[in-house]
């Protein structure tokens, strides 16, 4: 039994920020943040939109394209690190808005990795059997916590959430297998405090990102018996293009098997893997049998990978 993707979702605030804006409020310019990071805008949220209104809005167009009823989902599993509040978790939240009524849920905090922690988990759910069928979210609101005074932090974050629905299948197809990891030793170098906002070491994260995303993507591709020249599309997390062209590089991946679209979202944590990936599909950049590869890092430290077969 495996569980592959029968759906996916995504949505991001109205409200745009863009390097211009910016320019506005601290010592910057749209030259540099491009340069430096490769983001041209992102998506803020207004004061009265939380993390789960993002979540609910992805989540009901994943199952919408998934075509099931929301009572069909027995399980939701929300990755966040910026809840509404601290309990009820942001799962129970749009279980109840969704009306899931036969779903149980619970919100996984492993920063902007939580998606990838978050399939890896689902995915064991199914291939025991317990569950049929599973809705995973990616969702953060991190610019409610940016010091917007901060040039280090304000340029690269953005909000969103991103949703798939996963199915239990026996077809060759779905999640292959995942690669996860922590290093607690680095947690220091990017943290949110329960009040205030996020601070990072920009230097020491952009190392460990890069030998992370080596890794994750190495490791993952061994444990599923695949090579590079396998891989049909890999989606790493989306938060500097310059953390990605290096992994390119190293790997001699041609470009159009990377999927970036962090010029117009910044880093959006834990819901940016699950947007690209519904951009990906809507782009038919997915194909029939394609091995996908989701590939991140964050805060904790925390990083991995998951391969799947789409089918
Ligand atoms: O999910 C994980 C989330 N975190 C990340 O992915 C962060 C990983 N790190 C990074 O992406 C990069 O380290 C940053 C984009 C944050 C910074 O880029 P950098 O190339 O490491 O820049 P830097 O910190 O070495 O700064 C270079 C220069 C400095 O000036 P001096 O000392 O050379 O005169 C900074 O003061 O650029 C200056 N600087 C800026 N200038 C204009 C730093 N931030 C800015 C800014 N605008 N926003």
């Amino acid at each position: 039994m495996r569980a592959r993707i029968l759906g996916t979702g995504s949505f991001v605030p109205q409200g745009v920020v863009t390097n211009l804006d910016l320019e506005k409020k601290v010592e910057t310019s749209d030259e540099w943040i491009r340069a430096r990071t490769g983001i041209i805008e992102r998506r803020v949220s207004d004061e009265k939109t939380a993390t789960s209104d993002l979540a609910y809005e992805a989540s009901k167009r994943a199952i919408e394209s998934a075509k099931l009823s929301k009572k069909d989902i027995e399980l939701i599993i929300v990755a966040t690190c910026t809840p509404d509040v601290l309990f009820p978790s942001v799962a129970c939240v749009i279980q109840d808005k969704l009306g899931a009524t036969n779903a149980a849920g619970f919100d996984v905090s492993a920063a902007c990795s939580g998606f990838n922690f978050a399939m890896s988990v689902a995915s064991k759910y199914i291939e025991t059997g317990t569950y049929k069928n599973i809705l995973v979210v990616g969702a953060d609101t991190l610019t409610k916590y940016v010091d917007w005074k901060d040039r280090n932090i304000c340029i690269l974050f953005g909000d969103g959430a991103g949703a798939v629905v996963l199915q239990a299948t026996n077809e060759d197809c779905g999640i292959l297998g995942s690669y996860l990891k922590v290093k607690g030793e680095g947690g220091k170098f990017l943290v949110m405090p329960q009040k205030g906002f996020i601070c990072m070491d920009g230097k020491e994260v952009f190392k460990f990102a890069v030998r992370a995303l080596e890794e994750s993507v190495l490791e993952v591709l061994r444990l599923t018996n695949l090579s590079m020249s396998n891989i049909g599309l890999l989606i790493p997390h989306q938060a500097n293009i310059r953390i990605i062209d290096h992994v390119i590089k190293k790997f001699n991946l041609p470009k159009d098997k990377v999927y970036v679209n962090l010029q117009k979202y910044g880093n959006t944590s834990a819901a940016s893997i699950p947007i690209a990936l519904d951009e990906a599909v809507a782009d038919k950049k997915v194909h029939k049998g394609g091995i996908v590869v989701l590939a991140g890092f964050g805060a904790g430290l925390t990083y991995g990978a998951n391969v799947i077969r789409w089918g």
